[in-house]
């Protein structure tokens, strides 16, 4: 069953240093962001290929056997056809009417089904159905594999009521039924759930393959999402992508060797690679390179004007590409051109617009900064707030763009003091009136905007000491003027109010005393707290004897203050980062922030620089001896999916959405700044995933093993549900590892239904085409759910280093829309308030209703789950962990040979 397994690139260069950021020992793989010198996220060798970032310095990876292709296929198909099996066999219980003869200009076609009829049987026969396009392409699953065919072979299914399908009942046994023991309800959802997730897949390759003058305006904005996860069209703007939906077409070819053309040919097409991968070749080299899923060739030919500058042929079966012709690529470019304005200041560009065609009337357009001077950026922020006489003001999503990445580029101290300008600006033309006018309409923009600011950063301005002053005399100076501090107040009631819904608590009482912009920002009671830059925590150093010492120094202390306060400056000290494998990091002087840096089981120590090589590990470094089956055998897997998910939430809510930000683009460049909460976010990541492994490496009884295998299942069923992707992920990782894959005897112990939920989960993981599979799934949660964050990351980081964040020396503002962009989704998931789940029996009890897997516990009795609730939160807050990859297949080895 855990066979199957797709390969993605073994990518081991950082793209941002060069470096080898890869580091494998046996199966430990760690990506290290050496840059930032941020936690590496620890991965087992899957995670790692799942997670790889794509760059422009790729190793070329083998590509997969035919044999593993055709396993995997083979594998894909088998459950598609057992799923429509079931579909089938319930249409025929319930409403076999549908499939009849049927008339249409003057013709009969025997025993079919309408289009439409379909889709509304499955609209009806389940609520897991968001729209009719979803359903659309849950059958264009069974017609992609003939299972269901169009009555004139038609390849794309329509939902309409004369276009008639058949299904292929004789050529695909579609009466048989397996699997009697399963009731046949579990069996519906499980074939539906399947065939849902396929189902996006199904329709977007239907969707390009329609002719473009065909596509429907939902069809465009399907294949604009998929556009934003490709590297080739990273780097164009919204409109341009919006264009390019418009005019791709699919293109496959079935057979590796197959020639898409060559050197010296005309260039007619430009080409981004969907699936699968080709070579370059040229006349004088021979193999230059080789491109792969994302990676678009064929337009030097086109921009140049010039005969194509290589021969490209398919490495591998079955690739798919995008192509946009000649005449299309270059209108699109040359439009983007046409609409590009650029404003010069002194005989300087200071901001380059492009024009959007919004649709509807040729004048509808609208501009987006593509890039500018940070002055004129904000200048053009305060411009596109629309002061309106009915208070339903209006902030542009381009100005929370800005405030979320204004650090990057323009450093507080710097907003704050253009700000101010902005605030004071008298202007020097026109009537009084005007003129007055002009400076209050000026001065209310700034209001509003430094309102938005207050409302995105909260008490990091309350922090920031430079923003503070900043704001307190801006405070003074509005409460000075009724018209703006009546204004003010407004706005901060209605947040105070979106707060207090929030929080279901609080009373407005406040609000009628002295404005304070900060009035909504009270610490929540009895939740783990945030760290802040300048607090002070403890920093546990060891000696080459193992013996320790502890101090109190503050999160963002340097290397050089822990030395300074442990030792004597002159003498020859270092400080050393190491992990449970001895591996050795000698830390630089300047370094800030080490402790919250630290991976699970890494610590700290201090020892003289010929002492470095001799420093081994210290015992808790190593993780338990002993599993700790006994206290898990006292605790059900929805309870503790239920504390572990409570807890996150704690961990996720403390991390303020621009720590990403200071993350991705390295926190020591930015002044006062702590990641050290997202830090302990992505921390618990990778301990949730090791502690799945070492739990069940320890376990040496095999049927207790298999028991625990089941639970950590559910446990990711649970996490699920309660939309908790990380730790979801997490656990999915921690049970991809080597180690656990291997115990083969522990995973034929599972009954079958676990198997097929888990084989379903692992769709999830799929990393192909940018982990579409996850990213499908999770379009479709609303808030309030906790995302998968190291592939957050990834995204963030694949957008920081695929483009540069000055463009002729001025802002690249669309790298910061793009940034700011996955900021948001952070912003997004944590909108609506996390109310933990009450415990009546959900799908997960459902799902594992069969009485012949032992339950480990009966304690899901509500009275004993409160009872249980502070002992399960004790433990899941204290994992033990062994993040030791070769220890970790040893134990796994000692128990399964
Ligand atoms: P074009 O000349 O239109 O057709 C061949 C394509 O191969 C070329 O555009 C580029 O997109 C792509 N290519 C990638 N690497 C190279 C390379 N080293 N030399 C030539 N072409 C390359």
């Amino acid at each position: 069953m855990n066979g199957a397994r797709l390969e993605d690139n073994k990518d081991k260069t950082d793209p941002g240093t060069g470096e080898n950021y890869l580091e494998k020992k046996e199966n430990t793989v760690n990506i290290i962001y050496r840059r930032t010198e941020a936690p590496a996220i620890m991965c087992s060798e899957d995670t790692f290929l799942r997670l790889s970032l794509r760059s422009s310095l790729e190793k070329t990876p083998l590509p997969e056997t035919e044999d593993t292709q055709d396993t995997i296929k083979q594998f894909l198909s088998d459950r598609i056809l057992k799923a429509a099996r079931v579909v089938y066999s319930t249409l025929m219980e319930r409403n076999p009417g549908l499939i009849r003869d049927r008339k249409h200009h003057l013709k009969t076609y025997r025993q079919c089904c309408s289009g439409k009829e379909l889709v509304d049987w499955l609209m009806k026969l389940n609520d897991c159905f968001q729209s009719r396009s979803q359903a659309v392409g849950m059958w264009q699953v069974l017609v992609d594999e003939g299972i269901l065919s169009h009555v004139k072979q038609e390849l794309n299914y329509q939902d309409k009521e004369t276009q008639f399908y058949r299904f292929m009942e004789a050529e695909f046994d579609l009466n048989h039924t397996t699997n009697e023991k399963d009731s046949k309800d579990d069996e519906l959802q499980e074939s539906l759930s399947l065939l849902v997730q396929m189902g996006p897949d199904a329709l977007l390759t239907m969707i390009l393959r329609k002719c473009p003058n065909q596509r429907t305006p939902e069809d465009l904005e399907v294949i604009y999402e998929e556009l934003l996860h490709f590297k080739a069209v990273a780097h164009l703007s919204t409109s341009v992508r919006k264009e390019l939906a418009a005019v791709l077409v699919f293109e496959s070819h079935a057979k590796a060797g197959t020639v898409l053309f060559n050197q010296g040919d005309k260039g007619t097409s430009w080409y981004i690679i969907w699936r699968g991968s080709v070579n370059v070749i040229t006349h004088g080299k021979g193999l230059v390179t080789t491109l792969h899923e994302g990676d678009d060739f064929g337009q030097l030919a086109l921009v140049n004007d010039a005969p194509r500058s290589a021969t490209i042929i398919l490495r591998e079966d079955n690739c798919h590409f995008l192509r946009v012709d000649k005449q299309d690529f270059i209108r699109i470019l040359k439009d983007v051109e046409a609409n590009t304005v650029r404003l010069e200041e002194h005989g300087q560009v200071v901001l380059v617009h492009l024009s959007t065609y919004l649709g509807g009337s040729a004048s509808s357009s609208k501009y987006t900064v593509m890039s500018g001077t940070p002055e004129k950026i904000l200048e053009h922020m305060l411009d596109t707030i629309k002061l309106e006489t009915n208070g339903a003001d209006f902030i542009d999503p381009s100005v929370t763009d800005f405030l979320l990445t204004h650090p990057v580029f323009m450093p507080c101290s710097q907003l704050c003091a253009a700000l101010q300008h902005h605030y004071q600006v008298e202007p020097s033309e026109g009537t009084d009136l005007e003129k007055t006018a002009y400076a209050l309409n000026t001065k209310q923009k700034v209001v509003k905007l430094v309102a938005h600011w207050v409302a995105l950063y909260g008490p990091l301005l309350r922090d920031n000491h430079v923003a503070f002053e900043f704001l307190e005399k801006l405070r003074e100076a509005v409460m000075a003027d009724s018209r703006l501090s009546s204004m003010l107040r407004e706005q901060l009631r209605d947040r105070r109010k979106t707060k207090i819904t929030e929080n279901g608590c609080h009373n407005l009482t406040k609000l009628n005393q002295k404005f304070d912009w900060f009035s909504a920002y009270e610490e929540p009671v009895g939740k783990l707290r945030s760290i802040k830059a300048e607090d002070k925590v403890l920093y546990e150093i060891f000696k080459p004897d193992h013996k320790s010492v502890t101090v109190m120094l503050p999160v963002d202390a340097s290397v050089n203050n822990i030395l300074t306060t442990l030792v004597d400056p002159e003498r020859d000290y270092v400080l050393v980062k190491m992990n449970s494998s001895g591996d050795r990091v000698q830390l630089k002087l300047e370094t800030t922030a080490v402790s919250a840096s630290l991976g699970v089981n890494e610590k700290l120590f201090l020892c003289s620089a010929s002492q470095v090589e001799q420093l081994t590990p210290v015992k808790e470094q190593l993780g338990p001896e002993k599993s700790t089956m006994d206290s898990l055998e006292q605790m059900c897997s929805k309870d503790m999916a239920s504390q572990h998910t409570s807890y996150d939430w704690e961990l996720f809510m403390a991390m303020h959405e621009v720590e990403l930000v200071y993350y991705v683009f390295g926190r020591e460049k930015f002044q006062g700044a702590t990641t050290a909460n997202l830090e302990r976010f992505v921390r618990r990541f990778n301990e949730t995933q090791y502690w799945v492994v070492t739990e069940l490496c320890l376990c040496e009884d095999l049927v207790k093993r298999a028991i625990l295998l089941k639970k950590f299942i559910k446990m990711a069923v649970v996490f699920k549900e309660l939309k908790n992707l990380n730790s979801f992920f997490a656990v999915m990782f921690g049970l991809s590892n080597s180690a656990v894959q291997r115990l083969n005897k522990t995973w034929e112990r599972l009954p079958n239904k676990t198997k097929r939920i888990y084989c379903a989960y692992e769709r999830l993981m799929d990393p192909s085409r940018n982990h579409r599979a996850y990213r499908l799934a999770v379009a479709k949660l609303s808030p309030p759910y906790i995302p998968f964050m190291p592939l957050l990351l990834k995204d963030m980081t694949f957008i920081h280093e695929g483009n540069k964040n000055y463009t002729d020396k001025l802002v690249n503002f669309e790298k910061m829309r793009m940034i700011a962009r996955t900021v948001k989704t952070v912003q997004q998931c944590r909108s609506q308030p996390y109310v933990p789940p009450s415990p009546q029996k959900g799908l997960t009890e459902r799902m594992f209703s069969d009485t012949q897997a032992i339950r480990l516990s009966t304690y899901s009795d509500q009275s004993l789950t409160l009872r249980n609730a502070a002992n399960i939160r004790q433990y899941i807050q204290n994992l033990k962990v062994i993040d030791n990859q070769k220890k970790l297949t040893q134990l796994s080895r000692a128990i399964e040979r």
